[in-house]
């Protein structure tokens, strides 16, 4: 490498670290209900088990999310995008300069279609990524750095309800707290309030929410999504297990598991399970737990709603979060809803 190249690549890095703050959060909240895992002994206790779906994303199952996202069955990631890459450029017009929340940004890929939008108008460009995996957070934001010569990012680590109530006022004139992807979908309806809740807390008055929903569909189309064919969704609910087995020193036999997912109709839910394959004891030494599985017996891991527009408009102008835009896709598939927050 010649010499000015050295100098220079040295001058983008300084800028980069500049313009990246990190903050990882260990609030109350995660010291009781995740940290010490008594949220893994509530659900392994319970009849039926159940485990909270945030457990997915260590490094490796956000990786498989990416890989997920990728698959020709699972059509919603697709969808939003093109759904995103048509309106971004609007959704920019109607907030102007805005300050970008991004709850749950993995990868943050949709966010570069807001960024750019934001961007082509000349609006500074501040983002605020908050992902409980710490590891996908950095590496996303330094490529975003390195793309963006002009952006500002303040990472978030820790639960979306820890990073909400921390929120310091934005020096831009507005900000718009963006949640895509339709994770909403792993909320049940009461959860979901108390979600909107937090949302409408961490915003002024005027301020914007752009909300990405999963609509329902044929099962025909929904199954397919959560079954493919080369079984990464399968690696990516058996994954937890490992994941577990790592944070609580525990012995799950990911062999002794099955990937279990189906729509259930009258919930309009996609349900995703871990059956065990044999009757079997597992034991999560750091939680101090035994936990007994009977043969067949399931984990419920997520739930991934599926949302009817009028519902969903409805429950959000409730809690004062008027959708001021609703955009869909030619097949209706997938919902993204511009909302503001009401006096
Ligand atoms: C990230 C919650 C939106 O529910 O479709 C993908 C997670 N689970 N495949 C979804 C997921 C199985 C995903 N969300």
């Amino acid at each position: 490498m010649s010499i000015s190249k050295a100098v220079n690549k040295n001058v983008t890095q300084n800028t980069v670290e500049k313009r990246l703050q990190i903050q990882r959060l260990l609030g109350t909240t995660q010291i009781v209900a995740s940290s010490t895992g008594n949220d893994v002994v509530k659900g392994l206790t319970q009849t039926p088990k159940s485990l909270p779906p945030c457990y997915f994303y260590d490094d490796c199952g956000s990786e498989l999310f990416e890989q997920i996202c990728d698959l020709p069955e699972y059509y919603l990631t697709r969808t939003e995008t093109k759904i995103l890459q048509q309106y971004a450029s609007e959704i920019a017009n109607i907030t102007g300069a805005c300050e970008l929340v991004e709850l749950g940004s993995g990868s943050s890929t949709k966010t570069r279609i807001l960024l750019d939008a934001y961007q082509q108008l000349g609006y500074p460009l501040h983002y605020l990524p908050i992902d409980v995996c710490a590891g996908m957070l950095e590496s996303s934001a330094k490529q975003l750095l390195g793309d963006y010569p002009l952006l500002q990012v303040y990472a978030l680590a820790g639960t979306y309800e820890l990073a909400l109530a921390q929120l310091l006022p934005t020096q831009l004139p507005s900000r718009m707290i963006c949640f895509v992807g339709s994770s909403l979908g792993n909320l049940t309806p009461s959860e979901c309030d108390v979600f909107f809740s937090q949302i409408t807390k961490a915003l002024q008055v005027g301020e914007y929410f752009l909300l990405g929903i999963d609509l329902r569909k044929p099962k025909q189309i929904l199954e397919p999504a959560y079954n493919d064919s080369q079984a990464v969704t399968a690696a990516f609910n058996l994954n937890m297990l490992e994941h577990l087995n790592q944070r609580f020193e525990g012995n799950f036999d990911t062999t002794q598991f099955e990937h279990w997912a189906f729509y259930n109709e009258s919930e309009h839910q996609i349900e995703m399970h871990l059956r065990s394959v044999r009757s079997q004891i597992v034991e999560l030494r750091a939680l101090n737990l035994k936990v007994n599985f009977a043969l067949g017996e399931t984990i419920l891991t997520e739930i991934s709603r599926k949302f009817d527009l009028n519902t969903i408009k409805q429950q959000l102008t409730a809690q004062g979060l008027l959708p001021l835009h609703v955009w869909t896709d030619p097949n209706q598939w997938f919902g993204l809803l511009l909302c503001q927050l009401q006096a």
